[in-house]
């Protein structure tokens, strides 16, 4: 049966995919990079180094270790700026209720983001307290789509990733969910979350009941 539901943050719970991305599109135009939806859509759930090697595919010129740290920390500054006027109003619509909903149905809840920007913002936004397991980004060695960042959630949260729901919002994020062998839950669009086994439009539409029916259903079988 299912005992746990782990989500991920940016573009899930919190209103700040566009804010990584506005911020990647800052620096993107500082050093002349080209930038597009495409670009903008691998770089999700990436993490933050990741992130910039992918921005950095198609720049002018190459750069040391030392320039990327640098132009990583701008980014980052930049987003800081945006998010430091956040509070509970930056949720995602129907992100409190699904996080909730799901905690009174007896199940655990865990947060895997790859952001080290994530405590911090949970803080902000008010929810800190309804995880029981938050994963520390700084402590993963690979970048979502590798599954090491949903499997640490399971282990912390100590439950098997069988028995475990991952929602993501980024391709990445969903082939991570899947390569853990858990049931992955998509929010936004189809054509950007290829791999899901459920296509939900936010998490206004997130109903906990029916996937732990789902899932007694699937262990019946
Ligand atoms: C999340 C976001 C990414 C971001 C990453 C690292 O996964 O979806 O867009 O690059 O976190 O965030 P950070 O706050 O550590 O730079
Ligand atoms: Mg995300």
């Amino acid at each position: 049966p299912l005992r746990a539901v782990i989500f991920d943050l940016d573009g899930v719970i919190a209103d700040t995919a566009v804010v990584h991305r506005s911020a990647w599109e800052k620096l993107a135009q500082e050093i002349d990079a080209p930038f597009d939806e495409v670009l903008a859509e691998r770089m999700k759930g990436v993490d933050r180094r990741g992130s910039l090697e992918i921005l950095l595919e198609r720049a002018p010129r190459a750069y040391t270790e030392a320039e990327k740290d640098e132009l990583g920390e701008r980014k980052n500054r930049y987003y800081r700026e945006q998010i430091g006027s956040f509070g509970p109003g930056n949720l995602l619509p129907g992100a409190r209720h699904a996080v909730e909903a799901t905690r009174n149905a007896g199940l655990r809840v865990g947060l895997a983001s790859a952001s080290r920007n994530a405590p911090l913002l949970l803080e902000r936004l008010g929810i800190a307290d309804l995880f029981d397991y938050i994963v520390d980004a700084s402590t993963i060695e690979r970048s979502k789509p590798d599954p090491e960042i949903f499997l640490a959630a399971a282990a912390g949260l100590g439950v098997a990733p069988a028995a475990c729901l991952g929602v993501e919002d980024a391709a990445a994020g969903i082939a991570s969910i899947r390569a853990a062998g858990m049931v992955a839950v998509g929010v936004g669009h189809r054509e950007a979350l290829g791999e899901a086994d459920v296509v939900l439009p936010g998490l206004t539409a997130f109903r906990i009941g029916e996937f732990v029916e789902d899932q007694d259903r699937a262990t019946a079988e």
